[in-house]
C-alpha cells in the first residue's frame, strides 16, 4: 500500500506518536499554542504531530477521504494503542486553556436542576488582566501574543481523525436502554461533565406549554418514545420522532471495518447528539473546509426554538429544518463525503413523508420557560426581575451592543456575522487545527442560553462569564466589572 492510500488518521497516528515521544522525553510545556508549523521552524516536536493533510499552502492532496484502511484488527490495535497519547495531549491543552474545576454558581440552575458553573474559566496569559487586555488595541494584543489561549478556536480531540465524540452520560444511558454502544476505541470526550447541559435535558413542546417538561426525566430513545408521547403528539409527529430516535449507519458507527466502535454498530440517531431535542455537548467537525486542519470543531446546538429561526448550521446557512434533516445522511454525517456514505450505508430519507415528519416534530421543540420575560416584547418584567438583571438588560441593549445582533424575541437576528477575532492573533497550529479566523457564523439565539454550555459554535467558552469577556474584547467595549456581572445575570434570566 502506498502512503497516498493510507487513511489520514493512520498517518496522523504515526506522527502523533513521534511527537509525543519527544514531549515525554524533553519535559516540554505540554501545550505549545503556536507550533513550529506556524512559525516555520521544522524542528519543534508539535510540528510532527500536525496532521498529514495540513500540507503546504493550506491545501491538501485529497478532497475525498481515502477509503482503504488496514484490516480492522490492525486498525483497532494501532488506534487503541495511540489513544492514551492523543488524550494526554488534548487534556493538557484543555488544562492550559481553562480552569476546569467544578465550581457551581450559587442560586442558579439550568431548567431542571443542574447547577451552572460560575466565573471566567479561560486562563489569562501571564501578567495580563481582563481590564488591561480590554485597554489594548487588537493589533497590540496580536503583536504581544496576549490573546488568551481559550479564545482561540478549539481543536477536535484528534483533529485529523474527527468524527462524533459523545459524552459519557450519553454512552452509558444508550447502552443501558438499547444495548447500543457509542464508545469510540480511538478517543474520549475531552470536557468534564459539569460543563455540559443537564442530562437528560427537559423537553418542552410549543403545542402543550401547560405540560411543562414532557420527558418524564428520561432520555427519549426508541425504547420509550412511544410510551412517553402517545396521546400528546399526532401520528405524523410521532412518526417523525420515531425516525429521530432510530439509528442509521454513520462514519464512526457502521457495520463495515471502517469504523471506530469495537463491534459493528447499527449507527447513531439524531437524538444521540440532540438529546431530548436539546444537546448533550457531543462534538464533531464541520464538513465544509479542507484540509482537515481547517475544519471547525462544532458543538451540537440545541434544537429548541428552530421553529423561530431562519438559518441552520453555524456556517452553512441552510434555509430550512427539512434541508438540514435531509443532507447529513447523504454526506457521511458532517464529513461531506458522498463516497464514504455509500460504502457505509446511506439512508436516503424521503422528503415528503420521512423528512417532513422529522422536521415537523423538531418544529415543536420549545425554548424553556423564562418566567421573568414579558409576553409582549420578551424583555424583563420589572416586577419580577432583580436590580442586577435589569441593569444587565440596560447594558445588553445599550453600551454592550449585544441586542444589535441578539434581538428579541429569540435574541438572534437570524443572520450570520464575521466577528473577525483573527484581528487579535496570528494564524497558528493548535493540536493539528489551523487557527485562522472563523468567518461568518450564525448568531445563535440566547433564549434559554443558560441550558446550553459550552458556548460558541466550537464550544470554546465554558461559562456565560467567558462569553462576556470574549465579546468585551472582540467588540472593544471596555465594560466595567459591574456591567459584566450584570450582563451575566441578565443572560441567566433569558
Ligand atoms: C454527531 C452528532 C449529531 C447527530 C447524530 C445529528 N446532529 Fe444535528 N447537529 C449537530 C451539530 C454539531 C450541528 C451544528 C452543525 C454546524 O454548525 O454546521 C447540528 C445542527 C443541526 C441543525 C441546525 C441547528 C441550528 O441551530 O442551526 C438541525 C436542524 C439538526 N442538526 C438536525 C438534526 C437531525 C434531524 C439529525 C438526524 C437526521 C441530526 N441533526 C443528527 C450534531 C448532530
Ligand atoms: C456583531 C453581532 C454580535 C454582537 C454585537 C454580539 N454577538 Fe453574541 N454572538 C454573535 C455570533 C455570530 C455568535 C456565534 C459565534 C460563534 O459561535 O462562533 C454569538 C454567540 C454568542 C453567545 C454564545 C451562544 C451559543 O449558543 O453558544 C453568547 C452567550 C453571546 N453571543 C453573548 C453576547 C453578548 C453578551 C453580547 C454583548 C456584549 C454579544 N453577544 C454581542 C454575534 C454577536
Amino acid at each position: 500500500m502506498t502512503r497516498r492510500l493510507l487513511h489520514p488518521s493512520t498517518l496522523f497516528f504515526v506522527a502523533a506518536l513521534t511527537g509525543s515521544a519527544c514531549h515525554a522525553g524533553g519535559q516540554r510545556e505540554p501545550v505549545t499554542v503556536q507550533s513550529a508549523a506556524a512559525r516555520g521552524t521544522p524542528t519543534d516536536p508539535p510540528a510532527a504531530a500536525a496532521p498529514a493533510t495540513a500540507s503546504a499552502g493550506g491545501r491538501s492532496e485529497l478532497s475525498y477521504m481515502p477509503s482503504i484502511t488496514p484490516p480492522f484488527p490492525e486498525l483497532f490495535a494501532r488506534m487503541t494503542a495511540a489513544k492514551p497519547t492523543i488524550m494526554q495531549r488534548q487534556l493538557a491543552l484543555m488544562q492550559a486553556r481553562y480552569d476546569l474545576a467544578n465550581r457551581p454558581a450559587r442560586g442558579v440552575t439550568m431548567s431542571r436542576s443542574k447547577p451552572l458553573q460560575e466565573g471566567v474559566r479561560v486562563k489569562l496569559p501571564r501578567g495580563a488582566t481582563w481590564s488591561n487586555l480590554a485597554a489594548m488595541s487588537p493589533a497590540e494584543i496580536r503583536d504581544k501574543e496576549l490573546w488568551p489561549a481559550g479564545f482561540y478556536p478549539l481543536p477536535h480531540t484528534n483533529q485529523a481523525e474527527g468524527g462524533f465524540v459523545f459524552p459519557n452520560s450519553q454512552i452509558v444511558e444508550t447502552k443501558r436502554q438499547e444495548g447500543r454502544d457509542l464508545t469510540r476505541f480511538d478517543l474520549d470526550f475531552d470536557l468534564p461533565e459539569h460543563f455540559l447541559p443537564e442530562f437528560p435535558p427537559p423537553l418542552y413542546l410549543t403545542t402543550r406549554p401547560d405540560l411543562g417538561d414532557v420527558s418524564q426525566g428520561k432520555l427519549v430513545t426508541n425504547q420509550n418514545f412511544f410510551q412517553i408521547f402517545e396521546g400528546i403528539l399526532n401520528p405524523k409527529d410521532l412518526d417523525g420522532l420515531r425516525l429521530l430516535v432510530t439509528p442509521f449507519p454513520q462514519q464512526q458507527f457502521n457495520l463495515t471495518d471502517d469504523r471506530r466502535s469495537e463491534r459493528p454498530s447499527t449507527g447513531a440517531t439524531c437524538f444521540d447528539c440532540h438529546a431530548n431535542g436539546h444537546t448533550n455537548g457531543t462534538y464533531h467537525l464541520a464538513p465544509d473546509a479542507r484540509p482537515e486542519a481547517y475544519r471547525h470543531r462544532i458543538n451540537t446546538p440545541t434544537l429548541r426554538g428552530v421553529n423561530m429561526q431562519r438559518l441552520f448550521g453555524s456556517q452553512r446557512s441552510l434555509k430550512t429544518v427539512e434541508d438540514f434533516t435531509q443532507f447529513e445522511q447523504r454526506g457521511a454525517y458532517f464529513d461531506g463525503d458522498i463516497v464514504m456514505a455509500t460504502k457505509k450505508g446511506t439512508n436516503v430519507l424521503e422528503r415528503g413523508s420521512q423528512v417532513a415528519n422529522m422536521a415537523d416534530f423538531q418544529e415543536l421543540l420549545a425554548f424553556p420557560p423564562a418566567p421573568k420575560l414579558r409576553a409582549n416584547d420578551k424583555k424583563l418584567d420589572p416586577a419580577l426581575a432583580t436590580p442586577a438583571e435589569l441593569r444587565g438588560q440596560s447594558v445588553f441593549f445599550g453600551r454592550g451592543q449585544c441586542a444589535t445582533c441578539h434581538a428579541p424575541p429569540i435574541y438572534s437576528d437570524n443572520f450570520s456575522h464575521d466577528l473577525r477575532a483573527e484581528r487579535f492573533f496570528r494564524p497558528r497550529e493548535i493540536n493539528g487545527l489551523m487557527a485562522i479566523g472563523d468567518g461568518p457564523i450564525k448568531t445563535f439565539p440566547l433564549r434559554g442560553i443558560k441550558d446550553s454550555p459550552p458556548y460558541l459554535h466550537d464550544g470554546r467558552l465554558l461559562t456565560l462569564e467567558d462569553t462576556v469577556e470574549f465579546f468585551n474584547l472582540v467588540l472593544e467595549l471596555k465594560l466595567g466589572d459591574g456591567e459584566k456581572s450584570d450582563l451575566v445575570a441578565f443572560m441567566r434570566a433569558l
